[in-house]
């Protein structure tokens, strides 16, 4: 996937994580190799394309994390970004020593120190802190390699990394919490911005929300990208695209679509819901109080508010793409929409989640890009080297 990406001349590929396996296995292939050591592999085996990661600050040690990503930007000549979780799974805290969740808040609390003590980490080598001076017999610059002597709630940290300051300075910085706490927590740290809006409305109230976050916190609106997840099906006719959502519909299953919308509200029991039976906003926990995975619970339920789907229709949306938008049309109408959203002050690019690997992919690179191309809306050839080259970003 990740050389089909590259041949499209994406700027990047990005994998997920979690830290528990779902109960849904025994319906599906629900697990991946964990993501930081697939990135090393994937930078020997392309040139080019951003490789992002999903770690996360809730259940990682911040000097492991930090020495990991340096060491896949080495490894990849500055290609690597974190997309920077909490880890909103409730039976994630079983794996690591825990008998019940960690709340939202404590949850950014502490991911908030997390950041302090992983970019003092990456800052502890002086850009010029190598000499490599072989004949002197010097190797670093005295003084250019400093301790951190962190001391905080959750984290006591002496440092320096031993690890050398990576091509990039540090990681590209991802990350994709939406609600208030979230918001915030992307206006201080991050530079590219994943989000999930089911609409082009909801996805341009989030992009004025957040570029002004970013202002009010000192930092330019062009070094925090948004990017919406958008995933296309795409046919020669726009009916044969949606032939193809219903037969993707048919093959989803609804009691498997119960359960995990059941995690995203924290475990709430939903079996009761008949599910040819119109929702409505009461059959649902209040978003404020949910401690998983808040966001994507406003996002489900001011869904249920909009159009009253029932539990069938509503589980059949999720079900590709977990509250992204999905699209299906032929590629001048994916062409179309992208560019809509983009001109429009809805996106600074997409997450692309093809509905169906690897075909999907294809097409999409082979159809949807050179329209994008022709356009002049994308590269013809990759420009620099580092993931902050195509996303232009600055060097820390
Ligand atoms: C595109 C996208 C990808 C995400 N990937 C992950 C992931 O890999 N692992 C994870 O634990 N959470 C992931 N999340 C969830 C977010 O990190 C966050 O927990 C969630 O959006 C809830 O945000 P909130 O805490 O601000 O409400 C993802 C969210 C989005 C929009």
């Amino acid at each position: 996937m990740a050389a089909k990406a590259e041949a499209g001349l994406f700027d990047s590929i990005f994998l997920a994580d979690q830290l528990a396996l779902g109960d849904d296995i025994v319906s599906g292939p629900r697990t991946g190799l964990e993501p930081v050591t697939m990135l090393a592999a994937l930078a020997t085996g392309t040139k080019r394309i951003g490789l992002i990661a999903t770690a996360s600050t809730t259940y990682t040690e911040p000097f492991n994390l930090a020495r990991q990503f340096a060491s896949i930007d080495h490894i990849s000549g500055g290609r690597v970004g974190w997309n920077i979780v909490t880890s909103w799974l409730a039976t994630a805290a079983g794996n690591y020593g825990g008998d019940k969740p960690v709340s939202h808040a404590d949850r950014y609390a502490r991911g908030e120190e997390f950041m302090t003590v992983v970019k003092a980490l990456w800052e502890s080598w002086a850009e010029d802190a190598i000499l490599d001076d072989r004949a002197a017999g010097v190797y670093a610059r005295p003084g250019a390699i400093k301790r951190i002597d962190h001391q905080g709630d959750f984290y006591q940290v002496a440092g320096p990394l031993n690890v050398p300051r990576g091509p990039q300075g540090r990681p590209v910085l991802v990350q994709a919490g939406s609600s208030e706490t979230g918001r915030d927590f992307a206006a201080r740290h991050a530079e590219a911005i994943f989000t999930a809006q089911m609409e082009k409305a909801t996805a341009q109230t989030f992009y004025k929300d957040l570029k002004a976050r970013v202002t009010a916190a000192g930092r330019s609106v062009d070094q925090a990208l948004i990017l919406p997840g958008l995933s296309p099906l795409i046919a020669g006719t726009e009916a044969e695209a949606a032939r193809l959502a219903d037969e993707l519909g048919t093959l989803t299953d609804p009691e498997v679509g119960r359960k995990r919308m059941s995690a995203r509200f924290g475990g709430h029991d939903f079996s009761h819901l008949p599910l040819d039976k119109p929702l409505s906003v009461e059959d649902f926990p209040d978003p404020e109080t949910i401690q998983a995975a808040r966001s994507r619970t406003e996002v489900i339920v001011g869904l249920v508010r909009r159009e009253k789907p029932t539990l069938r229709e509503l589980l059949a949306m999720l079900a590709g793409a977990r509250g992204h938008h999905v699209f299906a049309g032929t590629p001048e109408q994916v062409a179309d929409l992208m560019v809509d959203w983009f001109e429009d002050g809805a996106a600074d690019g997409f997450n692309i989640m093809p509905p169906i690997l690897p075909s999907m992919l294809e097409i999409f690179t082979a159809e949807v890009v050179p329209i994008l191309r022709a356009r002049g809306l994308f590269r013809s050839e990759y420009e620099g080297e580092t993931l902050r080259d195509h996303y232009g970003l600055n060097q820390p």
